[in-house]
């Protein structure tokens, strides 16, 4: 088979600052060993999040010319609502600035301090958002999806008889909403399959219960349908995604994933009710009802975006260059989530580094030694990100990940292939890698803003 290259040519370079291992190391001490707070001018290949890091394609470039500021019934609102409403049919739709805002507003306006909300695996700020109402977040993820060596097609299925037995343990009626992530961040990237949307939908149908789907990655989810689900290989990627999103009472959306843009997201839903109250919450905290936090050029781009993350060829490329960095790690022996997921590679920290335990951050330690190796900064998914209860306790999370999440569009395969050659050179002297501690944690996200420092 002939190598699958990327469908498109750049027309705009932006450059990369070369840097050394010295200034690196200097760089991430001052950081306090957070990632999060390097200068990004500091990183060479920035792989902490596929997250509005993306490029946009020249037709989008010409769509923002094209936005039109209106405050109220801007033209670029209802191209943004025709092309969510082509693929996602839901009747009211709420813009907003990112995904964690629709989170936000809908939980504000569902939820109350006994309810609970199961999901296969609910993103960070998604967690956080439950949290913060005083409700409960219950991840629900079949155990193949904790599991990095089985090789199941959906490894982010929702575990049905889990959601069963959970909505009688908890009762119907503090349980507001279901969700399902797709694909399941948080778990690697994983995808759900149609017949799983649809037998949770059953699930939910018969205990009266709206059905919600977190939508960031709901392109890469649809094409692995199409890969990997019997029935699904001639079906085209608006239809299958328009029959995924039929089973659901609406949608969260980050605009920074799937609609191919530096910003943006959307809260969309069929129940009139809820929708009113979370347009008054939108004009409260976002903006009004036709931009939400969004200006008119960020509808139009996302108009477009929607268009062409669809296409096949992008899809196939997309899938393929997260699959190449993933295998090609496997073939060193580096223990990585497989099968690859859509958007990210995630090495398995804690067998990567298995004399760390997982109350010292392996895959913060091994995070930070990927920057200063090579310049690479991934994402820890570990207990530095999960491990913190609500109630101040802490717990090893499920597992201990180093996300290395790719951009769309954005870095060429040789890129990549430096990716690979720095995770092996650290792969290689793993056992050189040390615990971690926080040395400064606020209360609630303390990964983003915590400090760290070595054990010893
Ligand atoms: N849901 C999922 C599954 C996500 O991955 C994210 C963001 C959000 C919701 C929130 O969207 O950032 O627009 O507010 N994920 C990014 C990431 C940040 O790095 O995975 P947002």
């Amino acid at each position: 088979m002939k190598t699958i290259i990327e469908p498109f040519r750049i027309k705009s370079v932006e450059p990369i600052r070369m840097t050394t291992a010295e200034e690196r190391d200097r760089c991430i001490r001052e950081a306090h060993y957070n990632l999060f707070n390097l200068h990004s001018d500091d990183v060479l290949i920035d792989l902490l999040t596929d997250s509005g890091t993306g490029s946009m394609s020249s037709r989008q470039w010409g769509g923002v010319m094209e936005g039109n500021e209106a405050y109220a019934g801007s033209p670029s609102f209802y191209r943004f609502e025709a092309a969510i409403k082509n693929l996602m049919p839901f009747k009211y739709l709420v813009p907003t600035h990112q995904g964690r805002a629709a989170e936000n507003i809908l939980f504000t306006v569902v939820l109350k301090p006994d309810s609970a909300v199961p999901n296969n695996t609910h993103f960070d700020t998604t967690r956080a958002n439950v949290e913060s109402q005083g409700a409960d977040a219950v991840d629900l993820v079949i155990a193949e999806g904790v599991d990095p060596d089985s090789g199941h097609p959906f490894k982010g299925n929702m575990d049905i008889a889990a959601l069963e037995q959970f909505i009688e343990e908890r009762g119907v009626e503090n349980i507001p909403l279901c969700m399902i992530t797709v694909t399941n961040n948080s778990g690697g990237g994983q995808p759900v399959s149609m017949e799983n949307i649809r037998q949770t939908r059953e699930v939910c149908d018969r205990h009266g219960i709206p059905l919600f789907i977190d939508a960031c990655r709901f392109a890469e989810n649809a094409w692995f349908i199409k890969l990997r689900e019997p029935g699904y290989a001639d079906t085209s990627v608006p239809d299958i995604v328009r029959e995924m999103f039929s089973y659901a009472d609406g949608c969260t959306m980050s605009a920074k994933k799937d609609a191919l843009v530096n910003m943006g997201g959307w809260l969309a839903m069929n129940n009139e009710e809820w929708a009113v109250e979370c347009r008054n919450r939108l004009i409260l905290t976002e903006g009004f009802a036709t931009y939400g936090g969004l200006s008119g050029r960020d509808l139009e781009a996302i108009a477009i975006g929607l268009e062409e993350v669809v296409d096949e060829d992008y899809l196939k490329y997309r899938i393929a260059s997260t699959q190449y960095v993933a295998e090609h790690l496997a073939r060193e022996g580096v223990p990585t989530v497989l099968p690859a997921g859509g958007h990210a590679v995630y090495i398995d920290a804690r067998r990567f580094a298995p004399h760390i335990p997982p109350l010292q951050y392996p895959g913060q330690s091994l995070a930070v030694e990927l920057y200063r190796h090579g310049g690479i900064r991934g994402c820890e998914i570990g207990t530095a990100m999960f491990g913190k209860r609500p109630d101040g306790s802490e717990a090893p999370a499920r597992q201990d990940l180093v996300r290395l999440a790719i951009p769309r569009r954005t870095y060429t395969q040789s890129q990549m292939d430096y990716v690979v050659e720095v995770v092996q050179e650290v792969f290689a002297r793993r056992e050189q890698l040390r615990g971690m501690k926080f040395t400064r944690q606020p209360r609630a996200l303390r990964h983003f803003t915590g400090h760290f420092d070595y054990v010893d």
